[in-house]
């Protein structure tokens, strides 16, 4: 692997332990990143498991495709979202998929990418370069309402009126074109003041969840992934933040119901049976264990879910 692209991937022991990979079993991994989880898949199920794996972000396909020269002939690697897994890995063929959501440490470490508040770099924040849309357009050209909109929905930023406000007027003199540009106005109108965080954190992420459509791909891509499965397959999701394991935890609870309802409101009389598509393997998130935590302090925020299909 190239020197550039290092990431420890997390959890690697209790995804194979929900896994549980086995020669001839099919995979699919939806966050290849630099391939630390499917080189583990590829070891377990030898001789002749095979994985089908994806990442939006082309230096992470490549970096994956060398991580995993041994196991070739026994993978396919693809560059694009695993929203559209479905589209290309055959439904009902997967025995287990993993989705490891959020960004990288090459990401998150190359100020170039524009992810980080902590290095200054363009504002671009995409996962996908060849995407048109980048940080610096959402915030030069959104209207305020949709800004604040974002920062809260997406950041839970409680200033997000008073932040996006701000980005308007201020970007009428000068565009924001730089991470530093942003970071800056968020810490001059909410001085830090001995906190732990920085105070840009939830901004930098709600920009980042928006411009990736992180939501959107994320709804789809566990309906693409139980799709995939085939019955008795298990589908493991690791989230870094709240948001997105409430999405996961909703899309457990929705897809494990014997009955389904219309109209958004669960009462009994609009209730229809149906058979559960899926059972909860634990009730409670996995979470990384003490050795983990100190070996690697990004994994500290990490969710393991983990269900069978049906
Ligand atoms: C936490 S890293 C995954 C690390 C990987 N499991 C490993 O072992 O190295 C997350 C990766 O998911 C990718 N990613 C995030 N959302 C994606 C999506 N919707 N479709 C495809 N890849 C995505 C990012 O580009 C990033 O490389």
């Amino acid at each position: 692997m190239p020197p550039e692209f290092i990431h420890k991937p997390v959890m690697v022991a209790e995804v194979l332990d929900a896994l549980k990979p086995k020669s001839n079993g099919r995979y699919a991994d939806g966050t290849v990143g630099g391939a630390g989880h499917a080189a583990a898949i590829l070891a377990a199920s030898s001789p002749n498991g095979r994985l089908s794996g994806c990442d939006r972000d082309g230096a992470a396909v490549e970096a994956a495709k060398l991580r995993l020269a041994e196991f070739a002939g026994r993978f396919e690697i693809r560059r694009g979202n695993f929203a559209d897994l479905a589209e290309w890995v055959p439904a009902g063929s997967c025995d287990g998929v993993l989705l490891d959501l959020g960004v990288s440490s090459p990401q998150l470490d190359a100020a170039e990418r524009g992810f980080s508040f902590q290095q200054d770099g363009p504002l671009d924040m995409r996962m996908d370069t060849r995407q048109p849309l980048t940080a610096a357009e959402l915030v030069n050209t959104a209207a305020a309402e949709e800004l604040a909109k974002i920062f809260w929905e997406f950041g839970g930023e409680r200033d997000a009126r008073r932040f996006a406000r701000a980005i308007a007027h201020d970007r009428e003199q000068r565009r924001f074109e730089t991470t530093r540009q942003l970071a800056e106005l968020i810490e001059r109108l909410s001085p830090r003041r001995g906190r732990k965080t920085h105070p840009a954190t939830k901004v930098f992420q709600a920009l980042r969840l928006a411009v990736n459509d992180e939501i959107g791909s994320l709804n789809r891509g566990l309906a693409g992934a139980l799709k995939i499965l085939r019955s008795g397959g298990r589908l493991v999701v690791i989230t870094f933040h709240s948001l997105e394991d409430r999405v996961v935890k909703e899309f457990g609870r929705a897809r494990g119901r014997d009955y389904t309802f219309t109209g958004g409101v669960d009462v009994p009389e609009l209730r229809q049976p149906c058979a559960p598509e899926l059972t909860w393997a634990h009730r409670k998130a996995v979470t990384p264990g003490a050795a983990e935590l100190a070996d690697n302090p990004r994994s500290r925020s990490a969710q393991l879910r983990f269900f069978e299909k049906t």
